[in-house]
């Protein structure tokens, strides 16, 4: 067992785990946050897309140890517990969210690129959002989704929104009890 530290959506973990957990076992099933899906595993679909230091990255091959010292945000930490994220609201505006089991990753990949193309085009969020699969809705009120996200967030001036600060918490690894 190894002790990492890392910031969890605006919180400090320190958590004990084994060599070869993956991140999205750790944050399903030890942390609670279930927001992150698993599906194909095997870094294909984006089901399990988090961000890591504000980069998406496949939960599902990422091993918990390389997060050590790093920044991690989940769609749960997006934006406050009792408010959604422009970007949540426009996927909701634009009926982008059907059975929603991609939803997370979707919007998590749509925030970076949001970051690095803050008014995009269709056709660029089109590229963008390459390698994040949906199996209902077609892609065309996602695009139009983030469209939409980009100009709400240019027209609040934002980019990309701070994560909410909050307390520090330990977690204890597998088998121990909580410290
Ligand atoms: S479950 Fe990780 S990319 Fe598909
Ligand atoms: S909304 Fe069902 S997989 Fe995308």
């Amino acid at each position: 067992m190894r002790l990492i530290r890392m910031q969890v959506n605006g919180r400090a973990v320190e958590v004990r785990i084994e060599p070869q957990e993956l991140l999205l076992d750790l944050l399903r099933d030890r942390l609670g946050l279930t927001g992150a899906k698993r599906s194909c595993d095997v870094q294909v679909c984006g089901a399990c897309t988090v961000l890591v230091d504000g980069l998406p990255v496949s939960a599902c091959t990422y091993l918990a140890y390389e997060a050590n010292g790093r920044t991690i945000t989940t769609i749960e930490g997006l934006d406050g517990p009792d408010r959604l994220h422009p970007l949540q609201e426009a996927f909701l505006d634009h009926g982008a969210v059907q059975c929603g089991f991609c939803t997370p990753g979707m919007i998590l990949t749509a925030y970076a690129f949001l970051a690095e193309h803050p008014v995009p085009e269709p056709d660029e969020v089109r590229q963008g959002l390459q390698g994040t699969l949906c199996r209902c809705t077609g892609y065309r009120r996602i695009i139009e989704a983030v469209v939409d996200a980009g100009r709400r967030l240019a027209g609040m001036g934002v980019t990309a929104p701070a994560s909410p600060p909050s307390t520090p918490v330990a977690l204890a690894g597998r088998g121990e009890s909580p410290s």
